[in-house]
């Protein structure tokens, strides 16, 4: 059973009101509104709502004016459908309500935290201030990778779904419960035998299995190397690519590459089999575990010889974090020793697209 949605007492100052909804503060901007914490007024439950201009969404542009594959109503639907199935894990954020008036469509959902990005600068500092051991930490990203792994597994296993967005700032965790939950499914595609979602206007490919995808969106350092090429690809193998980012930057404190592509001087090293090496380098070998450099070895291949979720679930680095997991449900006192004091309230969710900060020291490129 998945955790009750937080309830505060409402001490902050309201910045203003949707609709039964006390607005306490603004996470970020997106890219046709907003996203703002808020608090729903009657159940004094903390949530977050998601703001999308009417008129943007109608004509598919950003706030920039750019040509956008975003959909906001698709995101609502998917997010709506996911939360009505009551056999669904827990790793991703729960629907609440859409309210539209009118300029805008209000996406609310309940708060699932602050982003693994922020999560991952907040570790860094007590590392450093000897506040966190390196292998806390291991065991901490061990347990998330778990549950992101799980629910990435159950989109694509039961809903045909590939979230095609994974990334830092759309993995949220509650620092205080360590509940991990995946968010913005604004990319999202839900594949059957009958739709492809490759551009049929084109007509350029043929549609040979599902899975079968044509939408190069998303952000440029979590993208496979066959995105980047604009080749058809299997989207549960980008999906799986991404995570294997997220899993070095969880890791390493740094990105693997800043894209994945020949001219990057680091792609071309993974790629090639010689992550060891550069781990080496940076003289982390000591701090990264075994198996999750294995994991990574195989998911950093080119898209025919990596790793499938299903292998993945049967890898040692999987079978561990399940081994967590399970304890994580059953043992309060292990709760303990993995919470974090840090309020959720008080993220500073302004990001830049660059290195998150180094987690570990002596990084040297
Ligand atoms: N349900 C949620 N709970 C807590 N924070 C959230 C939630 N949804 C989004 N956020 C925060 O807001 C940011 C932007 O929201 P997101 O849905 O990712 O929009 P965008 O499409 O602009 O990336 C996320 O990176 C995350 O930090
Ligand atoms: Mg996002």
């Amino acid at each position: 059973m998945c955790r009750q949605t937080e309830k505060i007492e409402v001490h902050e100052k309201c910045i203003g009101v949707i609709k039964g909804y006390s607005l306490l503060k603004r996470i970020s901007l997106t890219l046709q509104g907003e996203s703002l914490i808020a608090i729903e007024e009657n159940t004094k439950e903390l949530c977050v709502i998601k703001r999308a201009s009417k008129k943007l969404y109608k004509n598919h542009v950003s706030m920039k004016g750019h040509c956008i594959n975003e959909d906001f109503l698709k995101e609502v639907s998917i997010v709506k459908m996911l939360s009505k199935d009551p056999n669904a894990p827990c790793g991703f954020v729960r629907f609440k309500k859409f309210i539209e008036d009118d300029l805008n469509f209000y996406l609310i959902e309940e708060h699932g935290g602050i982003d693994l990005f922020d999560y991952i600068i907040e570790q860094n500092k007590k590392i450093k201030e000897n506040r966190l051991s390196i292998k806390q930490w291991q065991l901490k990203i061990q347990y998330i990778m778990g549950t992101i792994l799980e629910t990435v597994n159950y989109f694509h296993t039961q809903h045909h779904l590939c979230h095609l967005d994974l990334s830092l700032e759309n993995i949220l965790i509650n620092s205080k419960t360590m509940d991990v939950k995946i968010c913005d499914f604004g990319l999202s595609l839900i594949f059957d035998s009958y739709k492809s979602n490759i551009d049929n206007a084109s007509n350029k490919f043929q549609i040979s299995h599902n899975f079968l995808c044509g939408q190069y969106a998303g952000k440029l350092q979590y993208k496979s190397p066959e995105m980047n090429e604009r080749k058809p690809f299997d989207a549960r193998l980008a999906d799986v690519w991404a995570i294997g980012v997220i899993l070095f930057i969880m890791l390493c404190g740094i990105p693997p590459f800043e894209y994945a592509h020949n001219n990057d001087l680091r792609f071309q090293y993974i790629i090639n089999g010689r992550l060891l090496e550069l781990i080496k380098l940076w003289k982390l070998e000591e701090n990264i575990p075994k198996d999750a450099i294995d994991l990574l070895l195989q998911i950093f291949k080119v898209e025919k010889q990596r790793i499938t979720m299903e292998r993945i679930l049967n890898h040692p680095y999987f079978v561990r974090s399940r081994q967590l997991m399970v304890s994580h449900k059953n043992c309060a006192k292990y709760q303990a020793t993995l919470a974090t004091t840090t309020s959720i309230l008080s993220s500073n969710a302004i990001k830049t697209s660059s290195v998150p900060g180094t987690i570990l020291t002596n990084i040297k490129q």
